[in-house]
């Protein structure tokens, strides 16, 4: 899901974690509609997100950050073992502070914490944000792995071009509406700026 700064990215994530209350339109996990069910019954269910901006909790450590995934977790693979095998620097950390971690370790405390929910659907808002191009690279070079679980990944993002490559199915929203959708491999760059930016007027799917 990509767009401009605005474009209401996060609060569709929001909207599918259970967090705001759609005004108009349902959302459907497998066909059936979930759209009252409570954001911790989504969790449940394997709707997960990381927020944007990690949201840590700066008063407890590492491995209780991690802990705090598994409240209300669906079963399955993923535990604290799993997590580590995944990111081996965090063993080493768990008992200390999130606060001293530089922004990419701090992404991948939120992941860690997401995944240890065992999410059937990952949201992830922006993954990239504030963080330097070989740490990104070094998160996105992680996500195949997790995708060949059998996960899906709903990822948020304005790095387009690091988006688009590392996706089955893109969709470009603006002011809450999707304007384009497609496999990236059949999108012109020249559609998805226009579709970015505003210059096509062309909206499908009636999203809102
Ligand atoms: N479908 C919608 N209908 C009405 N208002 C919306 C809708 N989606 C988002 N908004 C409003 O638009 C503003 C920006 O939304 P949001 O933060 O979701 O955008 P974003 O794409 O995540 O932006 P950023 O790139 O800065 O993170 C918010 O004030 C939000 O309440
Ligand atoms: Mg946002």
């Amino acid at each position: 899901m990509i767009g401009a700064n605005g474009a209401g990215k996060s609060t569709l994530l929001r909207t599918i974690a259970g967090l705001h209350r759609p005004v108009a339109g349902t959302i459907q996990l497998d066909g059936s509609d979930i759209t009252h069910l409570p954001a911790h019954r989504r969790v449940a269910a394997g709707i997960v997100m990381v927020p944007e901006g990690r949201r840590l909790f700066p008063s407890l450590s590492l491995e209780e950050n991690l802990k705090l995934g598994s409240t209300r977790s669906r079963s399955g693979a993923w535990d604290l073992d799993r997590v580590y095998q995944l990111f081996p620097w965090m063993a080493e950390r768990r008992g200390g502070p999130t606060v001293h971690l530089s922004g990419g370790e701090q992404q991948a405390v939120a992941i860690g914490r997401a995944l240890m929910a065992n999410p059937r659907i990952l949201l992830l808002d922006e993954l990239s944000l504030g963080l330097a191009p070989a740490v990104v690279q070094r998160l996105y070079d992680m996500l195949p792995a997790l995708l060949a679980t059998g996960m899906s990944i709903l990822l948020v993002e304005q790095d387009v071009t690091q988006a688009l490559r590392v996706s089955d199915w893109a969709h470009c929203l603006l002011e809450g509406r999707i304007m384009l959708s497609g496999r990236p491999r059949d999108l012109a760059s020249t559609e998805v700026e226009a579709a970015y930016f505003g210059l096509s007027k062309r909206a499908v799917g009636g999203g809102g």
